[in-house]
């Protein structure tokens, strides 16, 4: 995946401000912050920061100003792939190119680290908002961006989709099922992203609504990205093992329509996601660079 210029600069501020807004650690729980900060720091594309921060600057926000928000969401996105990995979830051993949290930790701890990532998010963002207890424009920016994080990641979005996900395990779903379980376990937190930078940028509903449409492909078409790469891509690239889905049974799309339909499926969204932005012309690079970024340029040489 080739970089964009505004995608780096976003990830590298991530990246050096990811630890800031976790809290103080009382000495006799270290395992705790460390079993945190391991899968934290292990890398991550950072993309739904990403999002945030570039959602933010489009619609005229400052980026520095959107931190606490944007590495809140990359906590709750860390605590759902510590979560994820779990025995008693789909049982995976490498995660970001490095064992698991369970590996290293214990199921235990790394339960226990995925819910303090969790509690750490809201902690960064209530923290932010006391701070603006005087100033009612700003707060309520922040009260909203709060608020898309809180929905998307909880039981109307993230955990309703991974709830659904393990209940088809070894079923045949529909369409409609399968579109459900990626639009929430994947959409959901991508269109927080978006969402929440445009509110705390101060975007109007228009652009706040075109934004949104942008990150529902997106979320599908991600998703689906991931299924196939589960299938075609090798584990040095993507830092988790390969062929787990066929293992557990996932209900996806590559497993209920093959890979051909699922390549069809991902660039559809791809283009929808693309179309949702089209009209913002240069404004908008960031956002088609990450869709470039997404594409997967090995399926030209599988159609020519
Ligand atoms: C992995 O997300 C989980 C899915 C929704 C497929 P990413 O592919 O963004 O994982 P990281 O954050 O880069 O490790
Ligand atoms: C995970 O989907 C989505 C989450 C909310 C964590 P997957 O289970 O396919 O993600 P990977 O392949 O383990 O990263
Ligand atoms: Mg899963
Ligand atoms: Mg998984
Ligand atoms: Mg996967």
């Amino acid at each position: 995946m080739t970089m964009d210029a505004d995608f780096k600069r976003y990830k590298e501020l991530v990246d050096e401000h990811l630890l800031d807004f976790m809290p103080d650690i009382d000495a006799k729980t270290i395992t705790l912050y460390d079993a945190m900060k391991y899968s934290l720091t292990a890398g991550g594309k950072r993309i739904r920061p990403a999002l945030l921060l570039g959602a933010c600057e489009f619609c005229g926000g400052d980026v520095s100003a959107a931190l606490p928000y944007a590495c809140a969401l990359e906590y709750i996105h860390t605590y759902s792939l510590i979560h994820d990995d779990l025995p008693c979830m789909d049982d995976d051993e490498l995660r970001r190119g490095m064992p698991t949290n369970h590996m290293v930790y214990g199921a235990g701890i790394a339960t226990l680290a995925g819910d303090g990532l969790l509690s750490a998010a809201f902690e960064s963002m209530n923290m932010d908002m006391l701070m603006y207890l005087d100033n009612k424009d700003e707060l309520t920016k922040r009260v909203k961006a709060s608020y898309e994080i809180s929905k998307g990641a909880g039981v109307r979005g993230m955990v309703a989709g991974q709830v659904s996900d393990l209940e088809a395990e070894g079923h045949s779903i529909t369409l409609e099922m399968l579109d459900y379980i990626n639009l929430n376990k994947t959409g959901a937190m991508i269109k927080a992203a978006v969402k929440a930078g445009a509110d705390l940028g101060g975007g109007d509903a228009k652009i706040t609504s075109d934004l949104n449409d942008y990150a529902e492909n997106l979320g599908l078409a991600f998703q689906v990205r991931d299924d196939i790469l589960d299938i075609t891509g090798n584990v040095k690239d993507l830092g988790k093992n390969t062929g787990m889905d066929a293992e557990m049974d996932k209900s996806n799309y590559p497993a209920i329509f093959g890979l051909d339909k699922s390549y069809e499926k991902m660039e559809k969204h791809l283009d929808l996601a693309y179309a949702s932005i089209a009209s913002y012309y240069d404004n908008a690079e960031f956002f088609y660079h990450l869709l470039d970024m997404l594409e997967l340029r090995e399926r030209e040489k599988v159609r020519h």
